[in-house]
C-alpha cells in the first residue's frame, strides 16, 4: 500500500492550468492602461502616423477659417458657415489624435515651426470662393486617402487607433461630399 506521499508523486499531472504567461501580458497591459500589446509592438510607428494626421488636421482648421473669415459674395454666407463648421470638426479631429498619441505614450507635436511641412494637405489663402470650395475638396480628399492608407496599415495591430481612424475616415468622405455638392450647384 502506498503512503499519501507517494500517492500524491503518482498522480497525473494536472491538466486544468492557468496560462501563467497570458496572466503576466494580461498584467503588462493593464499597467499600458489603454495600450494593446499590438501597439506596444508598433508604438514608435504608430505615433508618427498620428502625428502626420495631427499636423493635417491643424492645417486644415487654419484653412478653413482663413476662409470663413474671408469668404464674401453674393453666395458667401452659408458656405462660409459651412467652412466653420469643418473647421470645427478638424479641431475634434485632432484633439482626438492628440489624445489618443498620449494613450499611446507619444508626444503630440504641436509645433507651428514644422506644421505645414508635416502636413499632407496644404493652407490656401485663396480670396476667390470656388477657389476656397476647391482648395479644401482637395485637401479633404488628400484627408480621405491619408486615413485609408492609415487604417490599412494599422489593420489589427492596434484597434483601438483603427477605429479612431475609421470614426474621423467617415467624417471627412462627408466633408468631400459637401464641398463636392458646393462646386456643382
Ligand atoms: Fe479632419
Ligand atoms: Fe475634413
Amino acid at each position: 500500500m502506498s503512503t499519501p506521499v507517494e500517492k500524491f508523486r503518482n498522480a497525473p499531472p494536472r491538466r486544468l492550468e492557468l496560462d501563467t504567461k497570458a496572466m503576466a501580458a494580461a498584467r503588462k497591459q493593464l499597467d499600458e492602461g489603454a495600450v494593446t500589446p499590438g501597439a506596444i509592438e508598433w508604438r514608435d510607428d504608430i505615433v508618427a502616423l498620428l502625428n502626420g494626421a495631427l499636423a493635417t488636421e491643424l492645417v486644415c482648421v487654419l484653412r478653413y477659417k482663413r476662409h470663413h473669415f474671408t469668404a464674401h459674395g453674393l453666395a458667401a454666407s452659408p458656405i462660409a458657415e459651412e467652412f466653420m463648421v469643418h473647421a470645427q470638426a478638424e479641431a475634434g479631429h485632432a484633439d482626438r489624435l492628440a489624445r489618443r498619441i498620449v494613450q499611446l505614450g507619444g508626444e503630440p507635436d504641436f509645433s507651428p515651426d514644422t506644421l505645414l511641412a508635416r502636413s499632407h494637405a496644404d493652407y490656401d489663402a485663396s480670396t476667390e470662393l470656388n477657389a476656397m470650395i476647391h482648395a479644401n475638396l482637395v485637401a479633404e480628399r488628400i484627408a480621405v486617402e491619408g486615413y485609408r492608407q492609415m487604417i490599412k496599415l494599422i489593420g489589427d495591430k492596434d484597434p483601438t487607433t483603427r477605429r479612431l481612424l475609421e470614426d474621423i475616415l467617415g467624417d471627412e468622405e462627408e466633408h468631400a461630399d459637401e464641398l463636392a455638392d458646393l462646386l456643382n450647384d
